[in-house]
């Protein structure tokens, strides 16, 4: 529990730094990185670009996949996961394009995109760490209340919740946010040999405490989490307050 929105960029930041140090990645053996999208992970990925400027951190060995990408938005759209990601994070780091891995929501065929992407994870070597958000309703990537918690990467119809949640990204316009997603599922994330997720606010405080207070419920898919052998819930103060 940090105090507060920059407490929690900073930490995570720091430990995403000391995962890779320790790792020791090289050619032949890449550090998986799990990343996710959103407000809240945006001051970890100024402060990761902070602790890259400063020759602390490298990312040239590192292999990047994200959690979820919209259905149908172009891909230079402002609001694409492709286009923030590459604005907020990797255009300011030494990441090579052919290492970044995000789902493709105008495939012409989204279930083969989804098996792809799977497939992609496991010859990468699985996922060392997972980088997350949640939704207000508890969804972690877009794992909407009542998904599977052994699901896999897969097309998801958002719920009306997710669809207000995010229309501040769209002036506001919920008839602007795209209707599905791609996203990888419960089982992907449960995979991952480390799982880290991000809180902040007090919109989330019901959903930290679902997660970790309350039953293992695919109502609040982040609650799949309390069965990872490793996983660490980075929040501030606010987020905290249902606890
Ligand atoms: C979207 C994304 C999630 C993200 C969530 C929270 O639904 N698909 O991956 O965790 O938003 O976003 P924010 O951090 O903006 O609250």
């Amino acid at each position: 529990i940090l105090e507060d929105d920059d407490g929690v960029g900073d930490w995570s930041a720091k430990y995403v730094v000391k995962r890779i140090n320790e790792f020791k990645p090289t050619k032949d053996r890449y550090f998986v990185l799990g990343l996710p999208t959103g407000g809240t992970p945006l001051k970890m990925y100024k402060a990761l670009i902070q602790h890259y400027k400063a020759g602390k951190v490298s990312f040239k060995y590192v292999k990047t996949f994200n959690m979820d990408e919209y259905v149908g938005l172009p891909r230079d759209h402002p609001e694409s996961y492709h286009h923030y990601m590459f604005n907020s994070f990797f255009k300011h780091i030494d990441i090579a394009p052919g290492n970044v891995n995000i789902l493709d929501g105008n495939a012409p065929d989204l279930a083969q995109e989804c098996l792809d992407y799977e497939q992609k994870i496991e010859e990468a070597g699985g996922i060392e760490l997972f980088i997350g958000g949640i939704g207000p309703d508890g969804h972690i990537a877009f794992n909407e209340p009542g998904s599977s918690l052994v699901s896999k990467t897969r097309v998801k119809t958002l719920n009306q919740e997710t669809i207000l949640a995010n229309a501040r990204f769209f002036g506001g316009d919920m008839n602007l946010v795209p209707k599905q997603a791609l996203t990888v599922g419960v089982g992907t994330v449960m995979a991952a040999k480390e799982v880290m997720v991000l809180i902040t606010g007090a919109h989330k405080a019901l959903a930290l405490s679902k997660a970790i207070e309350e039953g293992i419920n695919h109502m609040w898919t982040v609650s799949a989490l309390q069965q990872h052998p490793r996983t660490i819930m980075v929040c501030d103060e606010p987020a905290t307050l249902e606890l």
